[in-house]
């Protein structure tokens, strides 16, 4: 089966063509982080206007890449939520263009379920297993049982981890988006400066990064008042260090409190090295599965993949009223 996924839920504009979910064939990405360094962060409206400039061009190159022709795709799959409006509905409004004039079935797919089945690409899925999603804009441990099963246990009560790594490369003065660059520092520094550890010990799935966040705000600051120089590569590697501890720690406690022995690890902040080491040290006795880089950030890949996955376990298709939904539920198929 031969998916189109289209994917348009931030500041990526991403078409891809993917066989059995498996073997891409194309994943083109236009990513906008260049246009938005600029004002530190995703302008929605700049973004809107910038996927409308982009959209047909990476539809082009990702037919022009898999060497296939628009008659033989089997299936359209586009994220239809959650993100940002303006960005959300011109995938949405393409992909049903699309599915409209070569008259083929098109299915609505969850941002995060995509996130989730990017793992599905490159390993088998085994189930039961935890799904730990770290992003720009979700913090969640998900329970799923099989396919297309997602059982909310824990979430972030306040910023997601990866805001929380934006605005800490903020304080240190590092570009947006500042996850990967926090995360190249933390591994030329020490955790010299002990920062909390949120919610560690306190027996439920939750987290919690505004405290540590404003803990790393006040360290500046003070720092900045007493005429003192803080070390930005330490500051990186402490803030590292409390935030990977946190979600490795209650991952583990939740897999094995539920048996599982599969966790699976997804979003954009499934990038960061110091996560994969620490999953990697005291994950021993579990299957950890991390997706490859390019396949960690927002890519059309994987809607395609959960596409098909969802497809195959709920073959309910969407019509031509799919409409984009900023804040849409991840709910089990
Ligand atoms: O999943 P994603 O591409 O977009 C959504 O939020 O849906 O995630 C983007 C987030 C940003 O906050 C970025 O700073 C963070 O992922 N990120 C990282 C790393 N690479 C990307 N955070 C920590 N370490 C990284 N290596």
């Amino acid at each position: 089966m031969l998916v189109l996924g289209v994917e348009s839920s931030c500041d990526e504009t991403s078409v891809a063509i993917v066989r059995d979910g498996k073997e891409v064939l194309a994943n083109v990405i236009n990513s906008q982080i260049k246009i938005h360094e600029l004002f530190g962060g995703v302008v929605p409206e700049v973004a809107s206007r910038q996927h409308v400039y982009q959209i047909t061009l990476v539809f082009e190159e990702a037919f022009k890449v898999a060497g296939v022709k628009p008659e033989d795709i089997d299936l359209v799959a586009v994220t239809e939520g959650p993100g940002l409006i303006g960005s959300l509905l011109v995938g949405v409004n393409a992909a049903k263009t699309f599915a409209m004039m070569y008259d083929k079935p098109l299915i609505g797919v969850h941002h995060l379920a995509g996130h989730i089945y990017a793992n599905a690409i490159e390993h088998e899925m085994h189930f039961p297993c935890i799904a730990l999603l770290v992003s720009g804009g979700n913090t969640e441990l998900i329970y799923m049982k099989e396919h297309f099963s997602f059982e909310i246990i824990g979430e972030t009560l306040d910023d997601a981890v990866g805001e929380a790594y934006d605005k800490v490369a903020r304080v240190v003065g590092l570009p947006y988006p500042g996850g990967p660059h926090v995360d190249r520092l933390a591994h030329e520094g020490s955790d010299t400066y002990h920062l909390p550890r949120v919610y560690l010990e306190d027996g439920s799935y939750n987290f919690s990064f505004s405290g540590l966040k404003s803990a790393v705000i006040n360290l500046a600051h003070n720092a900045h008042q007493r005429g003192e120089e803080i070390k930005p590569k330490d500051l990186c590697a402490s803030f590292q260090a409390s935030v990977t501890e946190v979600l490795v720690r209650k991952t583990l406690n939740l897999a094995r409190e539920k048996g599982c022995k599969d966790i699976i690890v997804a979003g954009g902040v499934s990038a960061n090295k110091g996560l994969k080491e620490r999953f990697m040290n005291e994950g021993k006795d579990f299957n950890i599965c991390i997706p490859s880089i390019r396949y960690c950030t927002d890519n059309a890949a994987m809607i395609a993949a959960a596409g098909y996955y969802q497809f195959k376990k709920n073959p309910t298709l969407s019509d031509l009223t799919l409409n984009a939904d900023s804040s849409l539920e991840l709910l089990s198929k």
